[in-house]
């Protein structure tokens, strides 16, 4: 059996991945301009990792008898994400992305600690997995801030 901030853990992040799909997928479609592309084309691949991490945490819920939350549940959080005013202004997005990727990372440490107190391995073994994930997406997107902070 696991425990209660498991299963909390798990719904927290599974409203947090829902969050970032909506804001990337915004961005990806809000930005523009020569030097946006790439991050533009970036955002779009992670935004299905991002969805494949809900399902995954659903999924998990699910077979520990509990459910995913859905919209009524949830709380908009992701303030620097929202798309700016300047929509060829790409740095405030890699920043929010930044942010967004930094929060994740703290998250999934916690569940994977907190997997290890309720002796839920396979829990566990996901948040290592989704973990792994979002360290090479903020990886990703501290190669695109460098490039910025050199021109
Ligand atoms: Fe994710
Ligand atoms: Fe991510």
């Amino acid at each position: 059996m696991t425990t209660q901030e498991v299963t909390d853990l798990l719904k927290k992040a599974y409203g947090d991945e829902i969050e970032t799909v909506m804001n990337y997928l915004t961005n990806s479609i809000v930005l523009e301009g020569v030097s946006a592309e790439e991050v533009r084309e970036s955002l779009e691949t992670d935004i299905q990792e991002e969805l494949n991490h809900a399902e995954m945490l659903g999924q998990r819920l699910k077979q520990l008898d509990e459910r995913p939350p859905a919209s009524y549940d949830f709380e908009a959080r992701q303030e620097s994400l929202q798309p700016p005013e300047d929509s060829t202004d790409v740095l405030s997005v890699i920043n929010g992305v930044l942010d967004a990727e930094e929060d994740a990372i703290e998250t999934y440490r916690k569940l994977v600690s907190a997997a290890r107190d309720a002796d839920d391995p396979v829990t566990e073994d996901l948040a290592v997995t989704v973990l792994s994930d979002e360290e090479a997406h903020r990886t990703e997107f501290r190669g695109f801030k460098r490039e910025y902070d050199e021109n």
